[in-house]
């Protein structure tokens, strides 16, 4: 039926009015007035999506006249960065990620979607599931993380919650799985920078996320800026039709990013817009986002017979079907009813939710939860920065309407006194440093809410040194000779190098940017009524030399270990010899990261007592079935995120230390011993291998239980064909 449709539309269509549809407009969400050749663009069917029109008359007037006034009375679609919340901010992406939460990715974008549709926003240009391996790189704030498991896990949930039960209902707003591909692997975390990644690489890291989402039926994929392998991927043949269209069946529509057509041209790889259009169009890329590369070529590129007409057709259809799905032929316009729920008291609720199950306790000497009758110094320029704490995308947020430590500490009466210290995350002066060292030694307990403000992250926002910003650590280290305990707080879009200063502190809570609600849930979490809850989704590093840096890495011909490590500190120069040793490390801070992928303490503590596995030697159609004992072994009920590893020994190209094959969220009362039960399928142990196949291979798997990516315990199995 959705077929016959669009083809009946198809074949009323000139060929300016198919070109029409492959145009994103994009507006400013700023425009008081809305622009007459606009308007006529619309009415001539020159326009088939619009991005960022935010004034809901705009949106129902351009609306009105594409259905009333265009050739085919097709409808448009209105776009917008809709990333982490539209009004109620909820925290970046990188935070969503450390809850291993896919409950809070589904409820963030429904909850997205409810507030956004209702302004009459369908599509959003998010889930981001890049896969993200250098904390330089600005956009690991927008990012799933590191591992494909888990970000498969997210963006399966993100699309289910922003595309609702069906599309076609008015809360619900089209997905855009972005950006397609290998945008993360940008070379020394530079944005848009070259990304060089051979097809094993390409199946078993960076495509998982993607499969999973288009398999949850995102209607729409962004191509990334980047080049891949040397072909930009708005040009890329190889992406576009054989692995999208070809291999995962995807039926939606392509956008591409950003001019990111034209941008072929500085890429090196079109000579002009007219040759840029004919590269996308061949490779085939759908909708083209504000450069007009279709817009002024497309006709005479086909009349030339460089672009088949039939392939601008593929395009339409693609477009339509996603119009149809949405219902906008049906029902084009906003639904009145579906009044705006703008922070109501449940989405506040949830987003506060949220930000506590992305908080991540790095280090506790015994100092947090605090007690409610200390006096706190409530120190940092990340303390009260209601604008700054939303993170990184976050235009439609209302900055008034942010809950910060500082308003949270008010209204839950903590006894402090309030003395930023700093102006900002980059201030280099120390004048305000004396007010803060006095209001310090005349309370108990330091908090110290450091980091970097929103836009020290995020797209084109890269940064080469990953330490606190300014003179911020000047400021810890002075305090942290008053002797008073100091817990440090971290808000920012990316792991910040702490090694400096760790040892001058004695808890470590890393926040991300949390969002409206943030103060409220460290608030929370500080005076121990919850319970930090995250894990790390990205590896912690200890400096930025260190990058990229995963824990799911390749073990080399010298794997490093910590027997034969020896750092070039803690050698006498007389007892250097001609080496220091003959592995895969660094002489200066060997070869781990400063916390591993999958770490996060809580208030409790956990042990892992056993680990069982159902039989040692499995065959290709069984299922592995491992059992872990887990205890809580501290004095208050907690919750632990239990994660599951295995690594294939030896393989036809060589395999991943541990990869993460499942997790799970276990509740364990002070004193309380639960089993953990995981399955193993024979299908988690596949993998694209040398000759480009996804097969699981006969051979040895080692398989660990455990709180994070660098111990657990350990059993094997052997999977025999
Ligand atoms: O969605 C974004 C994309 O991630 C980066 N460039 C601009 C797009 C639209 O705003």
């Amino acid at each position: 039926l959705e077929e016959k449709r669009i083809d009946s539309i198809l074949a009323q269509m000139s060929i300016d009015d198919k070109i029409g549809q492959t145009n994103l407009r994009g507006t400013s969400s700023r425009a008081k007035t809305l622009s007459e050749a606009l308007k006529e663009d619309v009415r001539q069917g020159k326009v088939g999506a619009l991005l960022n029109v935010m004034n809901v008359e705009f949106v129902d007037e351009l609306q009105k006249i594409a259905v009333e006034e265009s050739p085919h009375k097709i409808p448009l679609i209105f776009g917008r960065d809709v990333i982490h919340g539209f009004k109620t901010i909820f925290p970046i992406p990188l935070g969503l990620a450390a809850s291993w939460d896919a409950n809070v990715a589904r409820t963030s974008s429904r909850v997205a979607a409810i507030e956004s549709s209702s302004v009459g926003i369908r599509w959003t240009f998010a889930p981001m599931l890049d896969i993200a391996r250098d904390s330089r790189w600005g956009r690991i704030a927008e990012s799933p993380g590191e591992d494909p498991y888990l970000a498969s896990v997210l963006g399966t949930a993100y699309v289910e919650g922003f595309q609702g039960d069906s599309l076609s209902n008015p809360t619900s707003i089209a997905a855009c799985a972005k950006h397609f591909i290998g945008y993360g692997a940008a070379m020394g975390g530079r944005d848009y920078n070259t990304a060089l990644i051979p097809k094993p690489l390409l199946r078993n890291v960076y495509l998982p996320p993607f499969e999973a989402a288009l398999d949850a039926g995102a209607a729409t994929v962004m191509t990334s800026f980047n080049e891949i392998n040397g072909v930009p991927a708005t040009g890329n043949e190889f992406l576009l039709k054989d692995v999208l269209r070809d291999e995962l069946k995807f039926d939606g529509f392509v956008v591409s990013d950003w001019d990111s057509t034209i941008e072929m041209i500085a890429h090196g790889y079109a000579r002009d817009e007219k040759h840029a259009g004919e590269l996308a169009a061949n490779a085939g890329m759908d909708m083209e986002m504000t450069s007009k590369a279709y817009e002024n070529n497309l006709k005479q590129l086909i009349e030339e017979g460089k672009v088949s007409e039939k392939q601008l057709d593929e395009f339409v259809k693609n477009i339509l079907r996603i119009k149809i799905r949405l219902g906008l032929f049906d029902k084009p316009y906003r639904d009145k009813t579906n009044e705006a729920n703008f922070y109501s008291k449940a989405h506040l609720e949830l987003a506060k939710e949220a930000a506590i199950k992305n908080t991540v306790l790095l280090k506790n000497r015994a100092v947090l939860p605090l007690s409610k009758n200390k006096k706190v110094a409530l120190i940092g320029p990340l303390a009260n920065a209601p604008l700054e704490q939303m993170g990184t995308w976050t235009f439609d947020g209302d900055r008034t309407r942010t809950v910060t430590p500082l308003d949270a500490f008010k209204s839950a009466n903590v006894n402090h006194v309030f003395v930023p210290g700093l102006t900002h995350s980059r201030d280099l002066t120390k004048t305000q440093f004396k007010k803060a060292l006095t209001a310090a030694k005349l309370s108990d307990v330091i908090v110290f809410v450091s980091g970097e403000e929103a836009i020290l992250s995020g797209e084109a926002h890269s940064r080469a040194n990953i330490d606190l910003p300014g003179v911020q650590e000047d400021l810890i280290k002075e305090l942290s000779k008053i002797g008073k305990p100091i817990v440090l707080v971290i808000m920012a879009g990316r792991p910040i190098t702490i090694t400096k200063i760790i040892d001058d502190v004695d808890a470590v809570l890393m926040t991300w940017h949390p969002g409206t609600m943030g103060g409220e849930a460290l608030q929370e979490i500080l005076f121990g009524s919850r319970e930090p809850e995250g894990r790390l989704p990205v590896s912690w590093p200890k400096t930025a030399g260190q990058l990229p840096y995963f824990y799911n890495h390749k073990n080399t011909g010298r794997p490093a270990n910590n027997e034969d490590y020896v750092s070039m500190y803690d050698i006498p120069i007389e007892a250097w010899q001609s080496s220091l040793g003959n592995d895969s490390h660094y002489l200066d801070i060997g070869f781990t990261p400063h916390f591993p992928f999958g770490y996060g303490l809580s208030y409790t503590a956990f042990k892992y007592d056993t680990i069982k596995i159902s039989k040692d030697t499995i065959n290709f159609n069984e299922d592995v079935i491992v059992k872990a004992t887990i205890s809580n072994i501290g004095k208050s009920d907690g919750k632990e995120i239990v994660q599951l590893y295995t690594q294939d020994v030896v393989g036809s190209i060589t395999r991943p230390v541990r990869e993460l094959k499942g997790f799970q969220h276990v509740s364990l009362k002070a004193g309380e011993t639960k089993e953990i039960s995981f399955k193993i399928s024979p299908e988690q142990l596949k993998f694209s291998n040398h000759k480009g196949v996804d097969a699981a291979e006969e051979g040895n798997f080692n398989v660990w239980v455990g709180p994070n990516s660098s111990s657990g315990l350990k059993e094997r199995f052997y999977l025999k064909k």
